[in-house]
């Protein structure tokens, strides 16, 4: 294993044909929605007026039946998404993962209008999943492109591979108390998001966090990258320019590689300790600011 699979790898420059970034899956859904990718920008495209348009009645075409016809649709249909992975952990309660889930989930639903699954992998409390009954119960309007489901199980990523052809994002609360779960979620990622705290005690989790998000990297089949993101940061407070300074130029052993010297790489854009964060679950928050900067940032 290298010494850094995962926080090492850079976030290379966009290329002349990269598709655009609002698009976070590799490939463009059959029928795209209003703000996904142009059919040219991507790779296997379906056009979808191709495959619903009535066959032509001369020549070979004429042999091609009505039961050929479904069966392209269908394979069309299931290869329409590979979605963006995006799992949200950090081996400790209480950090910010549910709350970071849901804005996350909520922008790419909402924001960028793609089928979004948000899956509740929290073997211990199941918080996301709560939220979603709540926000239900209490009459919220939920995006009709976002599913929620609860999936705490060590074989999480055989059940994200299987959905992946299912949405455009998966959103992964991996929870706090699983390290098994953790990895395995991290080996299907795309993306790996660990919210942090500006406090000394949330900070020295981050090194078990990366060790084991390491190991998972290694196993992961693409190119995942990693940020940790400092979350309820009260800038009236030393805490968060503290946190930063630490976690970008860490004191040997309090940071990552193999001498545990290097510098966490650190999302630039900061979620603050905001009221609206701290009473949002439940609800469907229509204001994502931070979270939608946040994401904007780290899939640039
Ligand atoms: N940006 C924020 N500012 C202030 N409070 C926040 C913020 N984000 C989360 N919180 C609060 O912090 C507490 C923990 O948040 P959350 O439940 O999202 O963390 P968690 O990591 O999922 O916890 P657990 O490990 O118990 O599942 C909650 O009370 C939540 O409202
Ligand atoms: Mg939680």
């Amino acid at each position: 294993m290298s010494a850094s699979v995962l926080a090492c790898i850079p976030r290379r420059a966009a290329r002349p044909n990269d598709p655009p970034i609002h698009h976070p899956g590799r490939r463009c859904p059959a029928r795209a929605p209003p703000h996904a990718a142009t059919p040219e920008a991507c790779v296997d495209v379906v056009d979808s007026r191709q495959v619903n348009a009535p066959f032509p009645v001369s020549g070979d075409q004429a042999h091609v039946n009505e039961n050929t016809r479904i069966k392209t649709l269908a394979a069309a249909t299931a290869h329409a998404w590979d979605a963006f992975v995006i799992v949200v952990g950090m081996l400790k309660g209480g950090t910010g993962k549910t709350t970071s889930a849901w804005f996350i989930a909520l922008y790419y639903a909402v924001v960028l209008d793609l089928p979004t699954l948000l899956l509740d992998a929290d073997a211990t409390s199941q918080s996301a999943y709560d939220w979603f009954k709540v926000a239900q119960a209490e009459g919220f309007d939920i995006p009709a492109n976002l599913v929620v489901e609860r999936y705490p199980f060590d074989d999480i990523a055989e059940y994200i591979r299987a959905k992946r052809a299912e949405f455009g994002a998966i959103v992964v609360d991996a929870g706090g108390g699983s390290a098994k779960l953790f990895h395995e979620a991290v080996t299907e990622a795309n993306l790996l998001l660990v919210p942090v705290a500006p406090t000394k005690i949330e900070r020295r989790k981050l090194v078990a966090t990366f060790d084991e998000a390491e190991r998972a990297a290694a196993r992961n089949e693409r190119d995942v990258t990693a940020h940790v993101v400092l979350v309820k940061a009260d800038d009236r407070t030393s805490l968060p320019r503290n946190a930063k300074d630490k976690l970008l130029e860490p004191e040997k052993g309090e940071g990552i590689g193999p001498d545990r010297d290097e510098p966490f790489p650190l999302a630039e854009t900061v979620i603050h300790s905001w009221v609206h964060y701290m009473e949002a679950f439940g609800e469907i928050p229509t204001e994502l600011s931070e979270y939608a900067e946040l994401m904007k940032e780290l899939t640039a």
